[in-house]
C-alpha cells in the first residue's frame, strides 16, 4: 500500500499567536500513525512551529514543510533560503513548483527541477507540485502540461531522485477558487501522471505519491482520497482551520 500523506500549506497567512493557537486546537492523536501529516508555515514561522509541535503532546508526529527554497546551496542570493538552512531547522518537506510561485514569482521548468534536486541533496523530501490553468484545460492541454512540468523534474534528478519525492497535482483553477476537481477530474490526471511514473520504473509507480490539491475541504476529501490514484492531499485554506484540517487528515 502506498503512503498516505496529507500537507497543509498555510501560504503567507498567520500570526504568530494564529499560529500557536492553531497548532493548539489540531489534533492528531487519534489518526492512523502511517498517515504522513505536515504543515507549511511561512520561512519566518518555521522554527516556533517545529518547536511548538515537538513539546505537543497530541501533534509530536505532524512534521514540518517549508513553502520555498533556494536551487543554490549558498552565496550571495539576497532573500533566499537554503535547503541545508531549512534541515537544520527541522525541516522534512519542501513544497517547489507550486503554481503561485510559477505564475506571481515566474518560476520555470528548469528552476523548480533545480529546487527538487537542491531539497533531496539536503536530504529533505520535495513536493513536487504540477497543474494546469483553466486555458490550458480548456484547449485540452491538462495532461501534455502536467507531464512537461514532471519530466522536467525526471531529468534533472533521474529515477533514483523521484523516488524520493511526492507529485502534488494541483490545478490552477482549483486553487483557492473554492472549485474542486471532481474525483473523476482529478483521478484522470492522477492516472496520467502514475503512467508517466510507470513507464520510467514500474516500483516508482507503485510506491510514489501523488497527492491533489485545489479547495481541499472536510466535504470533499473522503471522495477525492477514495480515488485509487489519490494518495493523500495538498491543502490551502481548509488547513488553517482546526477542525477542517483534522476532518481531512482523518480522511486520508
Ligand atoms: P486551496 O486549498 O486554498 O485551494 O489551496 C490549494 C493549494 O494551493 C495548496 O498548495
Amino acid at each position: 500500500m502506498r503512503r498516505r500523506v496529507v500537507i497543509g500549506n498555510w501560504k503567507m497567512h498567520g500570526s504568530r499567536e494564529s499560529i500557536s493557537e492553531l497548532l493548539a486546537t489540531i489534533d492528531s492523536s487519534c489518526l492512523d500513525p502511517a498517515i504522513e501529516i505536515a504543515v507549511c508555515p511561512t520561512s519566518l514561522h518555521i522554527a516556533e512551529v517545529v518547536e511548538q509541535l515537538s513539546k505537543s503532546s497530541k501533534n509530536s508526529r505532524i512534521a514540518v514543510g517549508a513553502q520555498n527554497v533556494c536551487d543554490a546551496e549558498s552565496g550571495a542570493f539576497t532573500g533566499e533560503v537554503s535547503a541545508q538552512m531549512l534541515a537544520e531547522f527541522g525541516v522534512r518537506y519542501v513544497l517547489v513548483g507550486h503554481s503561485e510561485r510559477r505564475e506571481l514569482y515566474g518560476e520555470s521548468d528548469q528552476l523548480v527541477a533545480a529546487k527538487t534536486a537542491a531539497t533531496i541533496s539536503s536530504g529533505l523530501t520535495p513536493v513536487v507540485c504540477v497543474g494546469e490553468t483553466l486555458a490550458q484545460r480548456q484547449e485540452g492541454k491538462t495532461e501534455f502540461v502536467v507531464l512537461r512540468q514532471l519530466n522536467a523534474v525526471v531529468q534533472q534528478i533521474g529515477i533514483e531522485g523521484i523516488e524520493k519525492c511526492i507529485v502534488a497535482y494541483e490545478p490552477v483553477w482549483a486553487i483557492g477558487t473554492g472549485e474542486t476537481a471532481s474525483p473523476a477530474q482529478a483521478q484522470e490526471v492522477h492516472a496520467a501522471l502514475r503512467n508517466r511514473l510507470q513507464q520510467l520504473d514500474a516500483a516508482l509507480a507503485e510506491t510514489t505519491p501523488i497527492l491533489y490539491g485545489g479547495s481541499v475541504k472536510a466535504s470533499n476529501a473522503a471522495d477525492l482520497f477514495a480515488q485509487p490514484d489519490i494518495d493523500g492531499g495538498l491543502v490551502g485554506g481548509a488547513s488553517l482551520k482546526a477542525e477542517e484540517f483534522n476532518a481531512i487528515c482523518a480522511s486520508a
